[in-house]
């Protein structure tokens, strides 16, 4: 029987062909076919060493199979100073995104497709293949439909290439303008795409893809465009296994995706959420029909996806259940909204190019200093001053924002109660508050500035209201001044005794109350 190749073979074959002035293609090619005997293996273990680069050991160590060196008398494998060796290279895969799935998970997401009717015949595509876990995961289970591979990565497509020698790969940009390559679209799309975030972009790519995407809005991260383009070239009815970032499904930037895999295709299934190693994010499992909306839930006790796109947000999140959505639109009931009364925005940004906070900011009063408060002030009941110098600012507002009684909000709110403060002096807010202010002439129910604030306080305060923020919006911390303006007013609340009940002139019974507080719980 041939041996099993040794636990650290793939770093030594990759150390040989590095040694002899190979590149990370051909090292990272030398690392799989080491270990080619066990496919997983190649994916795994050569698929980490091609997201390395060669970099020459700064001093003789042992090398650990996490790329560590270490000194030399500890366990791994002896390189000596100078050597070519594989490093790791945090910035590239930050900037690719490159968070290879784990294999239970890319067993998991191809095992949705099990049962489904075309879940193992016709082509299958992954557009982002990396070393190749979602195809390996996908022929296991046998369907014998051709597997199709492509990603920038030319390392990780060679590592693919030894684990699947049957798979047809090839170096392609997911981004790029559709190509006469897509000669037939696939009947399957498996996909866990990069997630990269905005400040780990290329600004010129970014710009550019912007220009050519004009429905990409606000900070998205690669995975919108990736998901979206991807999505566009499955043919009709097939079906699409998606690794689904949580802030796509959750974020305002995320809405073209969410409006699209509703609107425009069928979500089937969507698992919970749990950790993805590396990315920064959790992710959820989907499953959808291609151009293929459907009316059933979609997935399992889940809403309607007309029920969805009902949602300010079109949230798409496991928690919201079939019944959920029509909460939200008993709430609304009223028609009228916060922003129709309050005039709402964030505060300053109170330093600028010239500086930091601490060049504006003091804890003394003084000559042309202002009282200001941030979010952390609030927390522990502080009063800052802040020298308002426009010029010097990279957000200064206009003053009047500040002047009069307000009410100052968190914007960032962990789950639980939202952070509000009432305001009756002339405090400068910074930008981690909201601020929220009775608009000229706005009618107020008969009551005064002071009282409608303390009433819209109290509304802001009751655990119903982040509740019914998260579940139309997404379970998302940001409270944006347009999610404040969007909250429902209850008939009368302004001019109601203080012991009203919200869930009740919302017209919502204790059970109801009790399901939507549960968004915005911990
Ligand atoms: C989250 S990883 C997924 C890799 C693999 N499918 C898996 O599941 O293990 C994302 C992949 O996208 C690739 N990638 C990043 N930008 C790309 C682009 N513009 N076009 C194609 N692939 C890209 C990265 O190299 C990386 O392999």
């Amino acid at each position: 029987m041939p041996k099993a190749p040794s636990d650290d073979a793939a770093l030594r074959a990759y150390l040989a062909v590095a040694a002899a002035g190979g590149d990370e293609v051909a090292a990272s090619r030398a690392a799989a076919e080491a270990v080619a005997a066990d496919p997983w293996r190649v994916v795994e273990e050569a698929g980490a060493l091609a997201r390395a680069k060669i970099r020459r050991a700064p001093k003789d160590g042992a090398l650990s199979r996490a790329l560590r060196l270490r000194a030399p008398h500890l366990s791994g494998v002896k390189v000596s100073q100078g050597q070519p060796i594989p490093t790791l290279d945090p910035e590239r895969r930050k900037a690719l995104g490159a968070w290879d799935t784990p294999r239970s998970m890319a067993r998991r997401l191809v095992g949705l497709l099990a049962g489904q009717d075309g879940g193992l015949h016709g082509p299958s595509l992954d557009p982002a293949c990396g070393a190749g876990a979602l195809l390996l995961a996908q022929a296991e289970r046998g369907g014998g439909g051709p597997l199709i591979g492509e990603d920038v990565h030319a390392a990780a497509l060679a590592v693919a290439q030894v684990a699947l020698p049957q798979a047809q790969l090839r170096q392609r940009d997911g981004l790029a303008e559709p190509s006469a390559i897509d000669e037939e679209p696939p009947a399957i799309l498996l996909i866990n795409p990069p997630f990269v975030r905005a400040e780990a972009q290329d600004k010129a790519t970014r710009a550019a893809l912007v220009r050519r995407l004009p429905w990409l809005i606000g900070r998205w991260d690669l995975s919108i465009p990736f998901l979206i383009l991807a999505l566009s070239r499955v043919r009709r009815g097939g079906l699409a296994a998606m690794v689904l970032p949580s802030p796509a499904l959750a974020q305002p930037y995320g809405l073209p995706l969410r409006q699209r895999l509703l609107a425009e295709h069928g979500l089937i299934t969507l698992t919970d959420f749990e950790g993805f190693t590396g990315a920064g994010a959790s992710v959820a499992l989907g499953l959808a029909r291609a151009h293929a909306p459907h009316d059933g839930p979609c997935w399992a006790e889940g809403p309607k996806a007309t029920a969805l796109l009902g949602l300010h947000g079109a949230p798409i999140h496991p928690k919201i259940r079939a019944g959920d959505p029509e909460l939200a639109a008993r709430a609304r009931r009223s028609g009228q909204v916060l922003g129709d009364l309050f005039e709402i925005d964030t505060g300053v940004v109170a330093h600028g190019p010239g500086g930091g906070k601490a060049a504006l900011l003091s804890d003394e009063p003084g000559q042309g200093r202002v009282p200001y408060v941030d979010a952390q002030d609030l927390k522990v009941g502080r009063v800052r001053y802040l020298w308002y110098a426009p010029e010097r600012m990279h957000r200064a507002k206009r003053p009047a924002l500040f002047l009069g009684p307000k009410l100052l909000i968190q914007r960032i709110t962990p789950p639980g109660q939202v952070l509000v403060s009432l305001d009756e002096g002339d405090t400068f807010a910074g930008h981690t508050l909201n601020v929220l202010r009775p608009r000229a002439g706005a009618c107020l129910d008969g009551v005064t500035a002071l009282e409608a604030l303390g009433r819209v306080q109290r509304l802001l305060r009751h655990p119903l209201t982040p509740g019914l923020l998260r579940l139309e919006r997404g379970p998302r911390l940001d409270l944006y001044p347009h999610d404040l303006a969007a909250i429902p007013l209850p008939p009368g609340w302004l001019r109601a005794s203080d012991d009203g009940d919200l869930g009740a002139a919302y017209g919502l019974s204790p059970a109801e109350v009790a399901r939507l507080v549960s968004f915005g719980s911990p």
